[in-house]
């Protein structure tokens, strides 16, 4: 079998849906191309990381590895503007990792090797002994060039976004087309009712997969039938609809969200919701690594992080509306909130684990779609071709190597 990605390939995941091929078996496999996708797919444009709530302490700071890219991610005091800021998690004296588990400072960032000291805005501002015993300043050296390294980073929705490259464009002018479909529903100040009890609001799972089938079968809503029977019987595959909303988000959705609108514990709704679309829910995917859900009384995001080229951890969080969905009276709807999507999210895990299974047959090339019900995830397969072609342009044709690009903002 065959490890490279040719441009012929490409070009027939680009064909028109009915002749189209899918992305082929090494895109799936390959550790190569797992690096090659983090430099070329997720590095240049903007890419889920983490839930803003999980780090919501002044001071806080946290090591992630992001596709084997050390980065950190830290709160600012209130003082200094209290946001969450990114950097690459290296110390600039002798390339010490800086954070090795989450903790709590004072403000400052202490290398554990010579001690040098950054603040939370990346400052160096401290190099003990530079100049020799009892000197901390060196002659002809500039402290303000060696600060720490900051990664491009943007909240929306209780997600924390990164832009490795530091050259996408703005974060509200990438997600406009859906932040533009999704007004309608949430209004002008949805986003900022969002809420997420610390508790019944979240679950992680891991699967042997490689992060694009994850996203493949967000995508579509052809599987239900057969991989959530019990959803199905209430919301039909009759029922549901494709969306290929703009290049960078595609998903269904379905008319027959029914939830509980009466009794003392129903969850309170979005109040710009029209009540002629309750029953609305849609279920877009951000490329390139984050699932969203709609409804008319939660939304949830699940952030895909790749952990290697057949191994995703998925981290999912609940999002209530106002804060009193976080009372103890809706304890019960959240929890059973929260049992009905582990149910369904589990249910996925065979299914795309069986697909990555199928990736190590050399009978299998791609495979193809239904023009209908695959639209979605033909969408995404066109996307990652596309992103392929502009690297191998970029870089000449086969597999770059390489370092995740760096934003260098010292
Ligand atoms: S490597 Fe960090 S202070 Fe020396
Ligand atoms: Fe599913």
């Amino acid at each position: 079998m065959s490890a490279e990605i040719t441009a012929a390939q490409l070009a027939e995941v680009d064909r028109p849906i009915g002749e189209a091929r899918g992305m082929p078996n090494a895109a799936y496999t390959d550790a190569r191309f797992f690096a090659f996708e983090r430099d070329h797919l997720f590095a240049k444009t903007w890419t889920a990381l983490a839930f803003c709530d999980d780090h919501a302490r002044e001071g806080g700071v946290a090591p992630v590895d992001f596709m084997g890219v050390p980065l950190i991610i830290a709160r600012r005091a209130k003082k200094d503007g209290g946001e969450l800021a990114v950097f690459h998690n290296v110390c600039s004296h002798r390339g010490m990792r800086l954070v090795g588990e989450p903790a709590q400072t004072n403000g400052l960032l202490v290398c554990p090797y010579h001690a040098w000291s950054y603040d939370l805005g990346g400052k160096l501002v401290a190099t003990p002994h530079i100049g020799g015993v009892g000197e901390n300043r060196a002659e002809g050296f500039c402290r303000e060039k060696h600060g720490l390294k900051q990664v491009r980073s943007h909240c929306w929705m209780g997600i924390l976004f990164i832009n490795l490259s530091g050259d996408a464009p703005e974060f509200n002018e990438h997600a406009a087309p859906l932040i533009s479909r999704y007004r309608e529903f949430l209004g002008e100040d949805g986003a900022q009712l969002l809420a997420a009890p610390a508790k019944d609001a979240g679950l992680t799972l891991e699967a042997a997969c490689n992060w694009k089938l994850a996203v493949e079968n967000y995508c579509e809503a052809y599987h239900l039938p057969w991989v959530h029977p019990s959803l199905n019987s209430y919301s039909p595959l009759a029922r549901h609809y494709c969306m290929l909303i703009h290049d960078d988000f595609a998903g269904q959705g379905t008319d027959t969200f029914a939830p509980t609108f009466d009794g003392a514990d129903a969850l309170p709704l979005f109040p710009e919701w029209p009540r002629e679309k309750r029953a609305v829910a849609e279920y877009p995917t951000f490329y390139p690594n984050l699932l969203l859900g709609y409804q008319v009384n939660h939304f949830y995001a699940m952030i895909i992080h790749p952990l290697a080229p057949a191994r995703v951890r998925e981290e999912v969080k609940l999002f209530y509306i106002g804060d009193g969905a976080a009372d103890a009276r809706h304890a019960r709807a959240r929890r059973e909130n929260l049992a009905a999507w582990r149910k369904i999210f589990f249910e996925d895990v065979g299914a795309v684990e069986g697909m990555q299974q199928g990736r190590q047959s050399p009978g299998f090339r791609g495979g193809v779609f239904s023009p209908k019900l695959d639209a979605p995830t033909h969408h995404f397969h066109r996307w990652v071709a596309r992103k392929y072609r502009a690297a191998y342009a970029h870089n000449g044709t086969g597999v770059a190597g390489g370092a995740a690009a760096q934003n260098g903002r010292e």
